[in-house]
């Protein structure tokens, strides 16, 4: 029998996205969070007489009481640095998969390397930065490197925004995370281990579109997650491209940001400040903006005397779109036994690059 698919933060910006792309599905998802008369109005809203369910971070026992073995817990209660821990505690108590929505660096460091194996004991799978961050990077670093054969020692993914981009174009929940993630230590694949560095460490172009994009380093799930498919892979980069020209300015700003951080009281001060920013959701860009902007992600891979030996181009939706439909398909496959394996698994390695290949198209991002 299927596991039941449990979506926690369900009445969010990105969880109603996906409770949608969930029931555009025919996926009948226990609707879970905080607040029950509005778990009630979007049950009432998406008809058929869903199951609701109420649990509160602040309280672990009532996130733990959502799921059960074999369940499907989508967790999009973020910032996963400051709420994600119960719901991974309540999956891993009781042998359910665990999918969530974050993009935070130091959040998926802490789940490939100290939950992952809680995971395994406990026969749950744990896809981690399953949304827009990171998943169609590792969709095209791992064709990238499934083209480039055995010689491939390193491989490059980047993300860049397509169409226009305005100041509503990020959800309240994206900058609250961002607040929170600046200035903590990010990493990086390096001579075949995982390095930390600080964010932002590197600038680099990519050419599109008869064009160079700068975009900066970033900590993604690729570094942990594509040298399992090429062993032979020592270097793995991952960078975004979302600040166009400014990438040199940012990168300046983020290494001045973190020497400030390091001075004694400031990162309290400035925790105390990001702190105010989270307020409960405070939605994100309606159809209308998402429909205005795109995605374009590239993957490269390289030999060892630096020579490219391929080039992956996918395009497609905005980010959000796609985080609510990936989301929801990447659900739906694993309460039906779809998943590849048990711990902290990758997008590639959960599910297998063809079917991966699939879904993102479904999720409206494919081959450019
Ligand atoms: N990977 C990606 O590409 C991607 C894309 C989109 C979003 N995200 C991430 O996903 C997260 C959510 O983003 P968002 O824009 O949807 O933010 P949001 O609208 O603020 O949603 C946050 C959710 O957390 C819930 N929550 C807050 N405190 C809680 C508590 N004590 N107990 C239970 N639930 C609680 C909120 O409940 P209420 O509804 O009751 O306020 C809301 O449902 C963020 O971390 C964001 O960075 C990542």
């Amino acid at each position: 029998m299927a596991g039941r698919i449990v979506l926690f933060g369900a009445t969010g910006y990105t969880g109603r996205l996906t409770a949608e792309a969930l029931a555009a599905r025919g996926q009948r998802a226990v609707l879970a969070g905080r607040n029950a008369s509005r778990l009630a109005e979007l049950a009432a809203e998406l008809g058929g007489g869903r199951e609701v369910a109420v649990a509160d971070v602040a309280e672990p026992a009532t996130v733990r009481a959502l799921v059960g073995p074999g369940d499907v817990l989508v967790s999009t209660v973020g910032p996963f640095a400051k709420w994600g821990e119960p719901a991974i505690g309540a999956a891993i108590g009781a042998g359910a998969h665990y999918i969530d929505s974050t993009g935070e660096p130091a959040f998926i460091r802490r789940v490939f390397e100290h939950h992952g194996p809680a995971a395994a004991r406990a026969q749950a799978g744990m896809l981690t930065a399953f949304g827009y961050d990171w998943v169609p990077g590792n969709l095209a670093g791992g064709l990238a490197l499934r083209d480039a054969g055995d010689a491939a020692v390193r491989v490059d993914t980047g993300y860049f925004v397509t169409g226009s981009v305005g100041t509503r174009s990020i959800s309240g929940g994206t900058r609250a995370s961002l607040a929170g993630a600046v200035g903590t230590p990010s990493f990086a694949w390096r001579g075949g281990v995982l390095r930390t560095e600080r964010g932002v460490a590197r600038v680099r172009t990519f050419r599109f579109g008869d064009r160079d994009r700068p975009a900066v380093s970033v900590g993604s799930s690729e570094h942990f997650t594509l040298p399992r498919l090429h062993p032979g892979v020592l270097e793995v980069n991952s960078y975004l491209g979302w600040f166009g020209p400014l990438s040199r300015a940012v990168q300046a700003v983020s290494l001045a940001g973190s020497a400030v951080l390091r001075v004694p009281g400031v990162r309290a001060l400035y925790g105390a400040a990001a702190d105010r920013l989270v307020k409960g959701s405070t939605g994100g860009p309606d159809e209308g903006e998402r429909a205005r902007s795109g995605s374009h992600i590239v993957g490269m891979a390289y030999d060892g005397e630096g020579r490219q030996l391929s080039e992956v181009h996918l395009s497609g939706v905005d980010a959000y779109t796609f985080t609510g439909r990936i989301l929801a398909w990447g659900a739906e496959r694993a309460a039906a036994g779809g998943l590849n394996g048990t711990g902290a698994l990758g997008p590639v390695d959960g599910f297998g690059l063809d079917a991966l290949e699939a879904g993102c198209a479904e999720a409206g991002i494919a081959r450019a």
